[in-house]
């Protein structure tokens, strides 16, 4: 400790002497915009408090809960669906897009948090899931029920009589066909994810007026933004091309931005986003730089912030390499540089938990890595989204048999593994790591019964580790994963080279830490990360110039001549 006042006082010394009219010509400026500014905190509304204890979140839990959201400094919330639903994929199945789930509750209970929401500044996030409906839908009803229907061309239907349709792979089907014939009218349907999630006919105009009024529904109620769930895959060539065999194992490039997509966003943008002060992000962000370029571009008037899954598809169940890890945001960050705009996340409600997934959940290293997991997101260019649980360092629940798991990709991907004879236990380790179960157990509250989430039996079990990882029990530590998430996010709602600095990456090839800088109109700081178990040292020339450290997750910094130590994970931002 003593050392290192003495150094700090060196560098401020020192620091003083250093040019600040550096890095002049690479500086943009870039629009400033209320959801660039955005801390955005992801809530998956049946796991995040149930006030009825029929073991299942609801909006009540939401709105008793808003003091604490608005406490973590965060500025908006992304809600996934909570539209009706007979929750085939967890209301990812939509069956009345103007009604709230029953399990969810009213919609004066939507009413009733939109405005609890409004009155504390924050703004609201909706999910708009307009690949597919559920088969329940009242459209897809008339759709089935005869060729003639008016709402045929709402799906996509191929008749029985031109034989077999040309394969299409499913997502979540447990023969991963996407075809499902229906004998009602001799046809088959599409669905890319389960059988009860039909694929929506984004080439029929009627049907894209529906969703627009749905949307203007929602944006007349007040809300903020929207986040287009699978919105890549929604624009099909319906001739059904033959695609080459094994396309699947690429799927994407053959599902992802085809056709008019580009064309339907900006009718979209149109009628919709122009018309309100809403915000737009979708999932995934195309196969390209390109493809993620032409949706956020400006000047297009399509989307405004792409969402890209590069960097959280890195962990593997056998660890990552930083080096590529740093290669893959830096990438990301340098093409969006001068246009454009990015979500920063590491996890959501389709990912294992942000700590066992890229940081380290032993007791010894989880709070030290899950606070060096925020800091990086916090702190580099793009939106933060922060999952609900990262804030506490919430770790996996690590099922160990299939009958635990309640989510349909792991229930159909392992039918599909047993009929194809593939490796089941290997399934199950690669389950146990990265299932999407993992991160949606039951906000962690406090000691009492369930961890204070129900008083009844909760839709999917709490993690056994709650009595030591919950929220009631880090309010009252200063030195909480919590409380150091609510500084992080405050030093970034401080400053703005936080949000619209350039982004310059240091020492790329270092395989423990992860070095960067931000700058911003003479303003300069310095980010160090150790995604590492074990003390490590980088030297920098930026060191001579520190002259305050902003954050640490330890109490300490070692710093001597160009070069600083750091602990196992440990995160520490300087101003230089
Ligand atoms: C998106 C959602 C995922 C859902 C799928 C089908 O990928 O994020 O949770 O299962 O779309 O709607
Ligand atoms: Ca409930």
């Amino acid at each position: 400790m003593q050392k290192f006042s003495v150094i700090v006082l060196m560098t401020i010394l020192l620091s003083s002497c250093a040019s600040s009219t550096e890095e002049k010509k690479n500086t943009r400026q870039p629009s400033k915009q209320w959801w660039k500014e955005s801390v955005i905190y992801q809530i998956y509304p049946r796991s995040f408090k149930d006030t009825n204890g029929d073991g299942v979140g609801d909006l009540k839990g939401i709105i008793e809960k808003l003091d604490y959201i608005k406490s973590l400094g965060v500025t908006a919330v992304w809600l996934n669906p909570i539209y009706s639903s007979p929750n085939d994929d967890n209301g990812y199945d939509v069956s009345d897009y103007r009604n709230i789930m029953q399990d969810f509750g009213t919609m004066d209970d939507f009413d009733q948090m939109l405005e609890g929401m409004h009155d504390r500044g924050l703004k609201l996030i909706m999910d708009v899931v307009v690949n597919h409906s559920s088969d329940e839908h009242e459209w897809f009803k008339q759709s089935r029920s005869s060729r003639n229907n008016p709402y045929r061309n709402y799906y996509h239907w191929w008749s029985a009589e031109k034989g077999k349709p040309p394969y299409r792979y499913s997502l979540f089907d447990e023969k991963g066909d996407a075809w499902k014939y229906d004998p009602l009218t001799k046809a088959y349907y599409l669905h890319y994810f389960s059988q009860k999630q039909p694929d929506l006919n984004w080439e029929n105009p009627k049907l894209r007026q529906e969703v627009y009024d749905i949307m203007k529904f929602w944006a007349d109620k007040g809300v903020d933004g929207f986040r287009l769930d699978a919105f890549g895959f929604a624009a099909k060539d319906t001739t059904f091309p033959v695609f080459p065999e094994g396309y699947e194992k690429e799927f994407s490039k053959y599902y992802s931005m085809q056709g008019n997509l580009h064309q339907y966003l900006q009718e979209m943008n149109e009628q919709v986003f122009s018309k309100y002060k809403v915000m737009s992000v979708a999932e995934g962000a195309g196969n390209s730089f390109q493809d993620a370029h032409n949706l956020v571009d400006e000047d297009r008037k399509e989307l405004n912030m792409a969402y890209a899954f590069e960097g959280v598809d890195i962990a593997k169940p056998d660890g990552y390499s930083l080096r590529h890890f740093k290669e893959v945001f830096s990438r990301w960050d340098s093409a969006f540089a001068q246009k454009g705009w990015l979500s920063i996340f590491l996890a959501n409600h389709d990912q294992a938990r942000l700590v066992s997934r890229f940081g380290n959940d032993s007791p010894e290293f989880r709070e030290a890595s899950a606070k060096m997991l925020n800091t990086f997101i916090l702190s580099m260019r793009g939106t933060p989204y922060c999952y609900y649980g990262d804030e506490l360092g919430m770790t996996n629940i690590g099922f160990t048999s299939i009958e635990q798991y309640k989510d349909i990709s792991a229930i159909n991907g392992y039918k599909k593994v047993l009929n194809s004879g593939g490796n089941i236990e290997a399934y199950l380790t690669d389950l146990k790591f990265g299932s999407r179960d993992n991160g949606r157990t039951p906000m962690q509250w406090d000691d009492s019964t369930q961890a204070g989430f129900t008083t009844g039996t909760p839709w999917l079990p709490v993690n056994s580790n709650y009595s030591q990882i919950n929220v009631a029990l880090q309010e009252n530590e200063p030195n909480s994963v919590l409380n150091y998430f609510r500084k992080i996010v405050q030093l970034r709602k401080d400053n703005p080279v936080l949000v619209y600095g350039d982004y310059q990456l240091l020492e790329p090839a270092h395989p423990d830490i992860y070095a960067y800088t931000r700058t911003l109109e003479g303003k300069k700081m310095l980010v160090l990360l150790n995604f590492t178990s074990k003390t490590t040292r980088i030297q920098l020339q930026e060191m001579g110039s520190v002259k305050e450290t902003l954050i640490n997750n330890y109490s300490s910094v070692k710093m001597e001549e160009g070069e600083v130590s750091l602990q196992p994970y440990q995160a520490v931002i300087f101003s230089l």
